[in-house]
């Protein structure tokens, strides 16, 4: 009994961990008295391993560097917890919005696997699923059935239930669980960074947004609405691709080019804005593309504004590029908003805070899931 009162005092604090490609982020956040403490917060570049190779494999042939590096900023932290939250990234993994049967709950999770099939390339075995109801009609208005119901359409629009699919390939986790493990950590739970992204940016809104994860070799383009992800899709290119066509373009080294791109001035208003960034049009391309498909499935929805995160939105002037491109508000929020920290720490917070919203929404998820119990 001693041991689990123990337990229960040392849980309050959750760690997130975020291994990009570009950098390593964690946070440690605290729950007490209904608030949410910053404890602790560590930040490690490893841009180093990519830029001097040039294949794909770029980053996992530095794993054994990265490990040591994240061991190290761990030990620098001397975070209270010792098991973790950590995330898989977007394109890992596979989210899809299923419209399916409306079933009772103890048929739900062979449904699911049903309907899951449609929509994953690979054998139900190679990969983990899980999933989240969006919407369903309680199954109770059966009673009444076809009282209230005049026509086939609404008969079906009863029956039929939403659910958000999550599927990630069993060797991803695997290989997280390992890299944890060899930190001398436990994991509490993974989950794709799309969520983590979510829940850190949009947090209780009531709106519809879509938010724009800039990463280094990765976009994510998640459209939320009431706070519930209703498309995600994860583009395989990101600021080290915008980096690379700098340097193409201007025919300098990646290395000036990535000090280039990461100067002060506005980029777009420089001589250098006439370089084509094919990984600028993908990503107005792509959320053009979902705000159609969207709109077509919600006549009138608008959508409240573009929220950007990830290192690479630090590029000066990409907010007005991409609001001018598209039309919309585009906003830069914080992830730290609603935690408590040190008034003195205020300027790194918010210099650090797109970098961070992954970190900081796998951390959260430990302070919900501890509000819940
Ligand atoms: N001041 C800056 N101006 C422009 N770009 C920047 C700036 N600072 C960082 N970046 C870019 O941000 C990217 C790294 O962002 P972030 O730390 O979010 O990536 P990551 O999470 O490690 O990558 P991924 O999630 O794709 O694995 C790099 O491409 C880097 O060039
Ligand atoms: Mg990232």
């Amino acid at each position: 009994m001693f041991k689990n009162w123990f337990k229960k005092l040392k849980q309050n604090n959750f760690l997130g961990l975020d291994i990009g490609t570009s950098s390593i982020k964690i946070v440690e956040l605290s729950y007490r008295g209904g608030r949410c403490f910053l404890v602790n917060y560590g930040w490690a570049d490893v841009s180093g391993f990519q830029l001097q190779q040039s294949d794909s494999a770029r980053f996992f042939s530095a794993k054994n560097e990265i490990r040591d590096i994240t061991e190290k900023l761990l030990k620098k932290m001397h975070p209270k917890s010792k098991s973790v939250y950590v995330s898989i990234a977007g394109y890992n993994g596979l989210l899809a919005l299923v419209d399916m049967p409306n079933v009772k709950d103890e048929d739900l999770e062979e449904s699911v696997k049903f309907e899951a099939v449609k929509y994953i390339p690979s054998s139900l075995d190679e990969v983990f699923i899980s999933w989240d109801v969006v919407f369903r009609q309680p199954l109770e208005s059966d009673i009444l059935e076809d009282i209230n119901l005049k026509n086939d359409e609404q008969k079906k629009a009863k029956n039929t239930m939403e659910i958000l699919l999550a599927a990630v390939p069993k060797q991803e986790v695997f290989k997280m669980e390992n890299i944890v493990k060899n930190l001398g950590l436990e994991v509490e739970a993974m989950e794709l960074e799309n969520f983590s992204l979510a829940r850190s940016l949009v947090k209780n809104d009531l709106g519809t947004f879509i938010i724009v994860d800039i990463g280094s070799r990765l976009v994510n383009v998640i459209l939320v609405q009431k706070g519930v992800i209703k498309a995600s899709r994860s583009l395989n290119t990101g600021g080290y691709e915008i980096t690379s066509a700098i340097a193409e373009g201007m025919k300098i080294s990646k290395t000036k080019a990535e000090s280039m791109k990461k100067q002060k001035g506005d980029f777009f208003l420089s001589s250098e804005s006439l370089i084509v960034i094919p990984t600028l049009e993908m990503i107005i391309e792509e959320v053009k593309r979902m705000i159609n498909i969207f709109k077509a499935k919600n006549a009138g929805a608008s959508i409240n504004s573009i929220i950007l995160s990830g290192g690479g939105i630090k590029m000066k002037g990409l907010d007005r590029f991409l609001s001018n491109s598209l039309g919309l508000r585009v906003e830069v929020v914080d992830p730290f908003s609603g935690i408590q920290y040190d008034e003195s720490l205020s300027p790194y917070i918010k210099e650090i805070g797109p970098s961070f919203a992954v970190a900081v929404g796998l951390a959260l998820r430990g302070v919900e899931e501890y509000q819940r119990k």
